[in-house]
């Protein structure tokens, strides 16, 4: 078996989840599922950053210690990707002990190898954003831009990692590996960063300005700079398991440069370990034109539309709605419109109608198909179409349109049972008109079970419900799956599942 380890960004717990975060759990647990479909072992991790200026401020607000702010909000992020069955293997907090104690050795080892020096630092300093400034950060008139926040003057000694030393090593690398970063123009961006110098990178905080983290091993006045404390989750989380390097670390596009296409991969050669084999960078969802976020105060909570809609239709809708890379508004309007269109009215009628004249036409039993005419010849043409192109879009990350052929698939099964009309042909007492009966309730029930089969990773529970009243089980190897046969023959049906009910209109009356 082919391993394959991927990760996710591992997020701030300064505040709640909202749909950003979500994202991009489930986009990676889709790859995940899809992997292990394949054949894959896949180990998949996800967990929270936890240390920094932001949480010990967030913790100070609420008059708690850093430690229990983190708990209880780290849990909450948790609860929400369990919810959303976020199929993570290893869930990974940076207040771990397995954590920080990877984290200090590798400082120890870079600081003994003369990576990391000590040297004054004067500079202007952003709180909110815990980074050093430079020059050309000023707006034309000297001041400061409003996302850096208050802005002061520090002198202070600190430790250095000498990026710089890396930065032709690093060049070097991106051109030699072209697939370094999906997708492909954030490659030529890096490139392009680096075109200017590297400055070195400041990797500590004197404690008497940020307690909350940990503590450099060389000089306990110092904790560590929480980006090279977090970009380490990835491998400190399978140090002792062998897996390393990735296969992806999934991160959004805001943080590639330069914290994962300049500082992590430097990182990790100058302490003797290969990069992550490639990075996969995804977009923002936008609301209004502007990035989702914590602090602009109406970002989406992820469980409202869960509760209200249930977890496989947000998964789908996610997925189907953003192309990998780019950015996507979110409204509920368009949510809506793929709810009631491609969940209820197409793949939701579908399963009805097969339950239904299952039930009504044949006693709750599959029949066999008898031999195809034109009309199931077209279905079983269309469907090695879609097959095969699901399968290369979902390798090249082009989830929504695999999606988008599969729910062409089901409008065209729905147009099969139009064309076919079982409910005319259960009328009839002509053989011939029994036999297509059979044969159509077969049909309708092989399609049906082959788009579940490419809609699984994306809808899990969905899948093993369909399957369920379907009276089927899948195989253990889901590309035979794949292949239009007649493993339904035979099998009881359910006489009826609820799966995308009409929502309750928001403001009636409970
Ligand atoms: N803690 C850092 C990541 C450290 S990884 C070693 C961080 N955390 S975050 O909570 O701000 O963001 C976590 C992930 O969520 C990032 O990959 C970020 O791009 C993603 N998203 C946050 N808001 C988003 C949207 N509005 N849309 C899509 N994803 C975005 O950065």
């Amino acid at each position: 078996m082919k391993s394959f380890y991927i990760t996710t960004a591992i997020d701030y717990v300064n505040g709640s989840p909202h749909l950003g975060h979500a994202y991009e759990k489930v986009l990676t647990d889709v790859i995940a599922r899809y992997r292990r479909q394949r054949g894959d072992q896949v180990h998949f991790l996800t967990g929270t950053d936890e240390h920094g200026q932001k949480v010990q401020a967030s913790a100070r607000r609420q008059g708690i210690e850093p430690k229990a702010y983190v708990d209880t909000t780290a849990a909450e992020f948790r609860a929400l990707y369990d919810r959303l069955e976020v199929s993570y293997d290893d869930f990974i907090r940076t207040t771990e002990p397995r954590h920080k104690d990877v984290v200090r050795s590798i400082l120890q080892k870079l600081y003994d190898q003369g990576e990391i020096y000590r040297a004054e630092y004067r500079g202007f300093y952003s709180t909110r954003q815990e980074q050093f400034l430079q020059e050309k950060d000023r707006l034309p008139d000297g001041s400061w831009p409003e996302i850096f926040g208050e802005v002061t003057e520090i002198v202070e000694p600190n430790y250095f990692f000498k990026l710089r030393a890396y930065q032709d090593w690093l060049i070097d690398y991106l051109k030699t590996h072209e697939d370094f970063i999906f997708p492909k123009f954030r490659h030529k961006q890096v490139l392009e960063f680096l075109k200017e110098p590297l400055n070195d990178l400041c990797i500590s905080r004197p404690k008497d300005r940020l307690e909350w983290g940990i503590p450099l091993p060389f000089d306990e006045g110092y904790v560590t700079y929480v980006w090279f404390d977090a970009l380490l989750n990835y491998y400190s989380a399978v140090a002792d398991k062998g897996l390393w390097p990735a296969d992806f670390n999934v991160i959004g596009k805001d943080i590639l440069v330069p914290p994962h296409a300049v500082y992590w991969p430097i990182m990790l050669h100058a302490a003797g370990l290969p990069p992550p084999k490639a990075l996969l960078v995804h977009g923002w969802w936008l609301q209004s034109g502007a990035k989702m976020s914590k602090s602009t105060g109406e970002a989406v909570n992820p469980l409202a539309l869960v509760d209200q809609f249930g977890v496989d239709a947000f998964r789908y809708f996610l997925i189907r709605e953003m192309n990998v890379g780019q950015d996507s508004e979110f409204t509920v309007g368009q949510f809506m419109v793929r709810y009631n269109s491609e969940l209820a009215n197409n793949l939701g009628n579908l399963v009805n109608r097969t339950l239904n004249m299952t039930t009504r036409f044949s006693g709750g039993q599959l029949p066999p198909a008898g031999p195809p005419e034109d009309p199931e010849r077209a279905l079983q043409g269309l469907w090695l179409k879609t097959r095969d192109e699901a399968l290369a879009l979902n390798e090249g990350f082009q989830f929504h349109t695999a999606l988008e052929r599969t729910m062409v698939f089901l409008t065209e099964t729905n147009a099969y049972i139009e064309q076919r009309a079982p409910w005319k042909l259960g009328k009839s007492a002509e053989p011939r008109d029994q036999a297509l009966l059979q044969t159509s309730l077969a049909t309708m029930a092989e399609a049906l079970r082959l788009a579940v089969a490419l809609l699984q990773h994306v809808m899990p529970s969905t899948a093993r419900r369909i399957n369920s009243v379907l009276g089927y089980t899948p195989g253990p190897t889901w590309a035979e799956e794949l292949h239009w046969g007649g493993r339904l023959a035979g099998a009881k049906v359910a006489a009826s599942l609820v799966l995308f009910p009409r929502p309750e209109k928001p403001g009636k009356p409970a």
